[in-house]
């Protein structure tokens, strides 16, 4: 068990709360989907309300060691500054004299600090002890809520605990009580439900799960490899021929372990990516010239009467190119199926599956929605994160 905000005295202390402030921006710099920030808000005014100064830090997008001014993290500040009701002061750094000068307005005009993007320095990403200790400057108790950013050995995740008491934001905390429970101690039937465009993405995933699931459903163009393996006609879809034999590795071990993996019994199918091209449905078959962009109304029916009897659930990857209405209808059924599923804890792996299901505004049916892209995969591959270890043990 790791500690967490709860088990400091928070009061009159300097609070350094790294959080994954590393959310999408249109061209105009606007945020669009500002969850990854407000999930954080708990642990903020947890932190406020105890009476400590807070100092925020995060990275924004890959600026590769140098200041890139469409990477400030100020559209971050405005927003949380929003969410919040309070000034947010804006430092111009995260390390160095101007950003000691600029923290020392904290407690004062306000007690919210967000520093600026931690990789427009490179020693950020080397996890320099140097930079991880003027970082840790900053505060006097350094607390992680950045699951999504907890798969780096960065400087702000994993070098700054060795120079600071360190301990989990709530955030974390919920992010491995949900993720732990569904890997480590699932109620059965636990039924993992993978999409997305590639195999070798969800690899590491699928040969963890073998040991813990009873049921995998494939759906997403990942699922053409694997309907190759099973001597399929996909016509013209998407598959990836090189992962062809680790494919049937995958097909293999699961017959072994006896768990079932569903793969799609009909498509929706175009002849070009467009929303208004011409659909049909074929299964399990597609004929040559056509490729699937979703699954079909049978593999719906199939994967949702699996999903009646499921105790646990985790969905990662989403049905098909959910982003064009046309082709949504697979990754919605799925998403209002577990929405309504009595009982069951449903778990939804971050990235697009996540924005997947908050544009279908089923966002708050699921037991909990990963804010982590790669660290949940890296999770549920059954790795252990840097930035959870290197916590301090209760
Ligand atoms: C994410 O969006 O997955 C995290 O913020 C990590 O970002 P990174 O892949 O650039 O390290």
């Amino acid at each position: 068990m790791k500690k967490t905000l709860r088990d400091f005295d928070l009061g009159g202390k300097r609070v350094l709360i790294r959080v994954d402030f590393n959310v999408p921006l249109d061209k105009n710099l606007n945020i669009t989907d500002d969850s990854r920030i407000r999930a954080t808000l708990p642990t903020i005014r947890h932190a406020l309300e105890k009476g400590a100064r807070v100092i925020l830090m995060s990275h924004l997008g890959r600026p590769d060691g140098k200041p890139v001014s469409s990477m400030s993290l100020s559209p971050a500040a405005k927003r949380l500054s929003e969410l919040l009701g309070m000034e947010v002061i804006q430092c111009s750094d995260c390390v160095g004299p101007r950003v000691k000068e600029e923290l020392r307005d904290l407690g004062g005009r306000s007690s919210v600090a967000l520093l600026e993007n931690l990789r427009f320095n490179p020693d950020e990403e080397k996890n320099t002890p140097s930079f991880a200790q003027e970082l840790a400057e900053n505060g006097d108790i350094y607390i992680n809520d950045a699951f999504g950013s907890s798969h780096r050995a960065h400087a702000s995740i994993e070098g700054v605990t060795r120079f600071l008491p360190s301990g989990a934001g709530f955030l974390l905390e919920k992010e491995i009580r949900y993720l732990g429970e569904a890997m480590q101690n699932p109620q059965k039937p636990f039924v993992a439900i993978l999409g997305g465009s590639k195999v070798s993405d969800k690899i590491g995933v699928v040969e963890n799960l073998i040991a813990k699931v009873d049921t995998i459903m494939i759906g997403g163009a990942m699922a053409y490899t694997f309907l190759k393996v099973r001597g399929v006609e996909i016509g013209n879809s998407k598959y990836e021929k090189d992962k062809i034999d680790l494919a049937k590795k995958i097909l293999d071990k699961a017959a072994a372990a006896r768990v079932e993996i569903l793969l799609p019994v009909d498509h929706v199918c175009v002849q070009k990516v467009d929303e208004n091209a011409v659909v049909k449905i074929e299964g399990p078959s597609i004929s040559a010239g056509w490729f699937g962009v979703d699954i079909g109304p049978k593999t719906i029916e199939l994967f949702t009467r699996q999903l009646d009897s499921a105790k646990t659930v985790v969905w990662n990857g989403p049905m098909g190119i959910f982003e064009m209405k046309p082709f949504s209808k697979g990754s919605y059924e799925i998403a209002e199926k577990l929405a309504n599923l009595k009982g069951a804890t449903t778990v939804v792996g971050g990235g697009d599956t996540a924005a997947c299901v908050a544009g279908f505004g089923l966002g708050d049916k699921m037991s909990h929605i990963s804010t982590g892209g790669g660290a949940s995969l890296e999770y549920l591959e059954g790795k252990a994160l840097p930035g959870i270890a290197a916590l301090e043990d209760k």
